[in-house]
C-alpha cells in the first residue's frame, strides 16, 4: 500500500501542497517519497527514501517549481527502499513522470519486451513499466490520455496512477483498477489522491473513481472516461462530512477498525505474492531435511495454522515454533540441512531475528514471509515473499494474520503441485477458492460486525472465555484468544477442543463463555462430543460455523453462520468474527483498541 497524491493549480507552487497531502498519507507508507512537478516545458523531480519529514529536511521538496505535480509515499513492494526505486518513475526521455500504488503482476514480461525495445530502465520496481508504455504512445502522437489507456490495457495487477507530461503541461491523467482513487474539486485547484485525507484541507467536494476509470484533471476541469469503451461517464459528486483525523482513517473510529475492513484488499494483494519467490521458497521446503515456521504472537498463530496447510495439502511436515523458544528448544539439532520459514509483519521482532541469527550460524536455510522490504529479516533471508498489506497502524494485528495466511496458503498449494500431491481437480479446486477469498472475506465481515457488537455488550464484564477448535480451527481459537484478551484485557483460554477435557475442563462453572470454532470440515464430526462435554459442566456455548449446519446450531445456546470455505482456508475467514468482538469488547469496557496497554506494535527486545 502506497498513498499518491496529484495537485492541479491555476496559480502558485504545487509542491509545498503535495508535500503535506503526502503527510497526510503517510500511514499509507513511509519507507520513501518524492514528487515531481512540471515548469518550463520540463519535469522537475526530487526524491528519495526515508520518512517525508527527513527527505523534505535533506531536498527542500517545496522549492519545486510550477502549479502541477504529483507526489507519493512508498510501502516497497517491489525492489528495496532507496532513492532509485522511490517514486515518481520516468521514462527514458523525461516525457513522463508516474505515480502508482498497487501492485502489476506482468511487469516482468512487459520490462523484458521493453528492454528489448531499447528502453533504459533505472528502478527494480513494477512501476517504472508504466512510464515506458506511455512514452512509447506518445512518441507515437498519441495525447497522454490515449497514451494512458492503451498501456494500463497491457497491465494485469492493481493499480492508482497519476502522470504528468510536459508535452501537456496543465494536466494529469489518471487511471484505477483495484487501488482507491478519489478527486478533490477545489477552486481553481482540482486533486487526485488515494484518499480524501490528502485534500480535505482544501476541498470536501470529491467524486470516487471506479475500477476502470480514466481521465484527467487539469486547474478548472475534471473528465472521466471507461478504459474499455472510451465513453465519457458523468461522476457523482460527494460532499464529505469528515474531520482531518476521521479522513485519515477512512471515516473509521479507529484504525484497527478500519484495518479489519481493510481485508478484501489485503487479502486480494496477498494473492498477488510474487510468482517467482513463491517458486523459490518451494524450492528450498521441498528439500529441507526439516523445515521449522518461526515467529511470535498473531505470526506464530499464522504459523500454526500453516503447518496444517502443509501437512494436510502438502504432505510436509513442518514445526511451527514461537521464536523465543526456538534456540534452546532446536538450537543443536538444527544445521546445514535445516529450513527457517520466519514469518513476522515487521521484520524486526527481536526474538525472530535473534532466533534467525542462530540459524545462520548453523548454516541453516533463512527464508521469510513479512510485509517490509528492506526490514532487517529481508537482508537476512536467503529469500522472501511479501504479504503486501501495507502499515499496519493499530497495535494489533489484524490483517496480517489474514495475509500471512493467504501467503502461505499458496506455497503449501505450490509444494503439493510440485510434489504431484493432490489431483488436478483439488488444485483447481483450491485455486477457485483462493480466487474466491476476498469475496468471503467481504461477505464474512458483513455478516459479523453487528453480531460481535451485539455480544460485546453481553461478555463485556466476564471474567475469563474459552475459545476450542480442531484441527486447523485451534490456531484460530488461538489467533481468538490473542485478539480478544490484548484488546479488552479479559484472560482467556485457548485449547485444542479434544484436549481441553485433559485439564481445562475443571474451570467450567454454571454460565462460562465457551466458543467453538466449528466449521464443517473433517473435524466436525467430533465438535458436537466436545460441546456436549462443556455443556453438560454449565458452559454457555457461543459457536462460530458453517451456515446450514443446523444440528449444531439446535444445540449451542449462541450461534453465528460463515459461508462454507475450503479447510485449509477457514482461518482467514473465521478469524474476523473474533477481531469484531476484539475490538468492541475493548469499546465497551472503554479503553483504545489502537492502543492496548504495555504492548508496542513491533518489539524489538529480546
Ligand atoms: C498481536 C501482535 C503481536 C505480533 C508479534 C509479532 O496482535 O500484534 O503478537 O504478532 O509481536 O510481530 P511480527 O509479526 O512483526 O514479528
Amino acid at each position: 500500500m502506497c498513498g499518491i497524491i496529484g495537485c492541479a493549480l491555476k496559480n502558485g507552487s504545487a509542491a509545498p501542497i503535495l508535500r503535506k497531502g503526502l503527510m497526510r498519507l503517510e500511514y499509507r507508507g513511509y519507507d520513501s517519497a518524492g514528487v515531481a512537478t512540471i515548469h518550463d516545458g520540463k519535469i522537475h523531480l526530487k526524491k528519495d527514501s526515508g520518512k517525508i519529514d527527513e527527505i523534505h529536511a535533506r531536498l527542500n521538496l517545496d522549492d519545486l517549481p510550477g502549479s502541477i505535480g504529483i507526489a507519493h509515499t512508498r510501502w516497497a513492494t517491489h525492489g528495496a527502499p532507496s532513492q532509485v526505486n522511490a517514486h515518481p518513475h520516468i521514462d527514458c526521455d523525461g516525457l513522463v513522470a508516474v505515480v502508482h500504488n498497487g501492485v502489476i503482476e506482468n511487469f516482468l514480461e512487459l520490462k523484458e519486451e521493453l528492454i528489448d525495445r531499447r528502453h533504459f530502465f533505472r528502478s527494480r520496481t513494477d512501476t517504472e513499466v508504466i512510464a515506458h508504455l506511455i512514452e512509447e504512445g506518445l512518441e507515437a502522437g498519441k495525447s497522454l490520455l490515449e497514451s494512458t489507456i492503451a498501456a494500463v490495457k497491457r497491465l494485469k495487477g492493481s493499480y492508482a496512477l497519476a502522470i504528468i507530461s510536459p508535452r501537456e503541461p496543465d494536466k494529469i491523467v489518471f487511471a484505477r483498477n483495484e487501488s482507491p482513487l478519489i478527486i478533490g474539486l477545489g477552486d481553481g485547484v482540482n486533486f487526485i489522491a488515494s484518499d480524501v485525507a490528502a485534500f480535505i484541507e482544501h476541498t470536501r467536494r470529491a467524486i470516487f473513481i471506479d475500477n476502470g476509470e480514466v481521465g484527467y484533471i487539469t486547474p478548472s476541469e475534471v473528465r472521466v472516461f471507461k478504459v474499455d469503451s472510451g465513453v465519457e461517464i458523468n461522476k457523482r459528486i460527494i460532499e464529505l462530512t469528515w474531520t482531518i483525523e476521521e479522513a485519515e482513517r477512512s471515516g473509521y473510529p479507529h484504525f484497527t477498525l478500519k484495518e479489519i475492513y481493510e481485508q478484501p484488499q489485503t487479502v486480494r494483494e496477498a494473492l498477488k505474492a510474487q510468482e517467482k519467490y513463491l517458486d523459490l521458497l518451494t524450492e528450498f521446503l521441498d528439500r529441507g531435511r526439516d523445515v521449522f515456521l518461526l515467529a511470535a504472537g498473531t505470526s506464530h498463530n499464522a504459523c500454526i495454522a500453516a503447518s496444517y496447510m502443509f501437512s494436510k495439502i502438502a504432505r510436509l511436515t513442518t514445526i511451527p515454533v514461537i521464536a523465543s523458544e526456538f534456540i534452546e528448544n532446536y538450537g543443536r539439532s538444527i544445521g546445514i540441512d535445516s529450513i527457517i520459514l520466519a514469518v513476522s509483519q515487521s521484520g524486526e521482532t527481536a526474538d525472530v531475528l535473534a532466533a534467525v541469527d542462530h540459524a545462520r550460524m548453523t548454516a541453516a536455510t533463512i527464508l521469510a514471509v513479512t510485509n517490509v522490504v528492506g526490514s532487517t529479516l529481508t537482508r537476512v533471508s536467503r529469500a522472501y515473499v511479501l504479504q503486501n498489506s501495507g502499515p499496519e497502524i493499530g497495535v494489533a494485528a489484524t490483517k496480517t494474520f489474514t495475509a500471512q495466511l493467504t501467503v502461505l496458503a499458496q506455497l503449501a498449494l505450490r509444494l503439493a503441485r510440485k510434489r504431484g500431491k493432490l489431483a488436478q481437480y483439488e488444485i483447481d479446486e483450491l485455486e477457485e477458492e483462493l480466487r474466491k477469498l476476498p469475496e468471503l472475506v467481504e461477505k464474512t465481515l458483513a455478516i459479523s460486525d453487528k453480531p460481535m457488537r451485539d455480544l460485546a455488550k453481553e461478555l463485556a464484564n466476564a471474567r475469563s472465555i474459552f475459545f476450542l477448535g480442531r484441527g486447523i480451527s485451534y490456531a484460530t481459537a488461538l489467533e481468538a484468544r490473542l485478539k480478544v484478551m490484548e484488546l479488552s484485557y479479559i484472560p482467556c483460554i485457548a485449547y485444542p477442543a479434544g484436549e481441553s477435557k485433559h485439564g481445562p475442563i475443571s474451570v467450567i462453572e454454571d454460565g462460562y463463555p465457551v466458543f467453538f470454532i466449528a466449521p464443517s470440515d473433517s473435524t466436525r464430526k467430533h465438535i458436537l462430543g466436545n460441546i456436549m462435554e462443556m455443556k453438560a459442566r454449565g458452559a454457555k456455548i457461543y459457536c462460530v460455523g458453517t451456515e446450514g449446519d443446523n444440528e449444531l446450531r439446535e444445540n449451542v445456546d449462541w450461534w453465528l453462520g460463515l459461508p462454507k470455505v475450503h479447510e485449509i482456508l477457514s482461518p482467514i475467514i473465521y478469524v474476523i468474527p473474533f477481531q469484531f468482538l476484539a475490538y468492541y469488547l475493548a469499546l465497551e469496557r472503554g479503553l483504545d483498541p489502537d492502543k492496548p496497554r504495555n504492548l508496542a506494535k513491533s518489539v524489538t527486545v529480546l
